[in-house]
């Protein structure tokens, strides 16, 4: 069983949470880190996942996540993955819900066949015994509607070791309101299992709340702490902690030079743009500041412009 006890732990999302970003997570005080999603099939015919499963030691324990549409298929990924990389835990994405992934009838669709999810639970669970990792899962309530019991059911008796829940049914993608009630249903139905909730944590202090009214195992944080990753320290400080901009600009810069180390150097400056976005989040004049880092032609040319914009905000 894994033992998870009252964890934060940063969220898995794509294009954002590669190794650099979740090791100044892990450093700020996030528990735990978990890959992106990663195509099965990828895995085992392209060997396409080098760049998404680089991870160091600083950023475990880490869940490697996979997503695919048959149980022998995700199975044997896992299995590459674990013999490659030696990850904490396997996790299974069953949340996503991206055009692409609904085309490959994976991911988020097989909410519509628990029986299925079960079954690809089971067997990666089968495949990864004799290397004593464990396999977690990360779900949304369902599909079109809420049937979190029959898929809880399906992976309980298929032997997860944690259900992370994110508490909106795929096809409300990101609108209306996570339903943390239902964090507490399934944590009521998992005994044992460890169940972590995810969806709209904003601030740290919504974190003790979730936890006392839910009796979950864990909480993830994710778009929050794209732009905030200090949240985790606030947390573990109980205090807010306002960062200026210098700061969040050594910030981007120290998360490059760690990119650099999986991503090719131009690649890197594009990856990170989004997140520069992200975190001059409320910032004073940041449409003008998004505008000189988005027309940054090279990275020479992205790091002189955010190395002009921290002396400017200097005091
Ligand atoms: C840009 C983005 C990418 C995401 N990618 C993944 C992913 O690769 N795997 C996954 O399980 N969830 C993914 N998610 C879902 C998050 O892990 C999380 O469950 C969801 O964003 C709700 O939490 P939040 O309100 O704290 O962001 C992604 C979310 C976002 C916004």
């Amino acid at each position: 069983m894994l033992k998870i006890e009252r964890e934060v732990i940063l969220a898995p999302m794509a294009g954002y949470t590669h190794s650099a970003f979740r090791r100044l997570a892990r450093e700020l005080g996030a528990d735990r880190t978990y890959s992106e999603l990663m195509n099965a099939t990828g895995i085992i015919h392209r060997g396409d996942e080098r760049e998404l499963s680089y991870f160091t030691d600083l950023e475990r324990p880490i869940h490697l996540q996979v997503y695919g549409r048959n149980p022998e298929e995700v199975a044997q990924a896992s299995e590459i993955l674990v013999k490659k990389y030696r990850p904490d835990a396997i996790d299974i994405n069953f949340g996503c819900s991206v055009k692409k992934v609904l085309k490959a009838k994976a991911a988020g669709y097989l909410l519509q066949f628990p029986k299925e999810m079960g079954r690809i639970v089971e067997e990666t669970v089968k495949a990864l015994k004799p290397y004593k990792v464990l396999v977690t899962a990360k779900i949304r309530l369902g599909f079109y509607e809420d049937n979190l019991e029959e898929i809880a059911e399906n992976l309980l008796s298929a032997g997860v070791s944690a259900i992370a829940l994110h508490g909106r049914t795929a096809k409300q993608g990101f609108s209306g309101k996570a339903n943390w009630d239902r964090v507490r249903d399934l944590k009521e139905m998992a005994g044992k299992v460890p169940v972590i909730g995810s969806g709209d944590v904003r601030d740290w202090k919504e974190v003790d709340v979730k936890f006392e009214e839910t009796g979950c195992d864990g909480i993830m944080i994710g778009r929050a702490a794209v732009s905030n990753p200090w949240i985790f320290k606030e947390y573990r400080e109980k205090r807010d902690i306002e960062v200026k901009l210098p700061e969040r600009v050594d910030f981007i810069l120290r998360e490059l030079s760690m990119m650099w180390e999986f991503f090719e150097r131009e690649r890197a400056c594009k990856v990170i743009k989004a997140h520069i976005t992200q975190l001059f989040k409320g910032i004073r004049g940041k449409a003008k500041l998004n505008d000189s880092v988005m027309r940054s032609k090279s990275c020479d040319e992205l790091i002189s412009n955010l190395l002009r914009i921290k002396e400017e905000f200097s005091p």
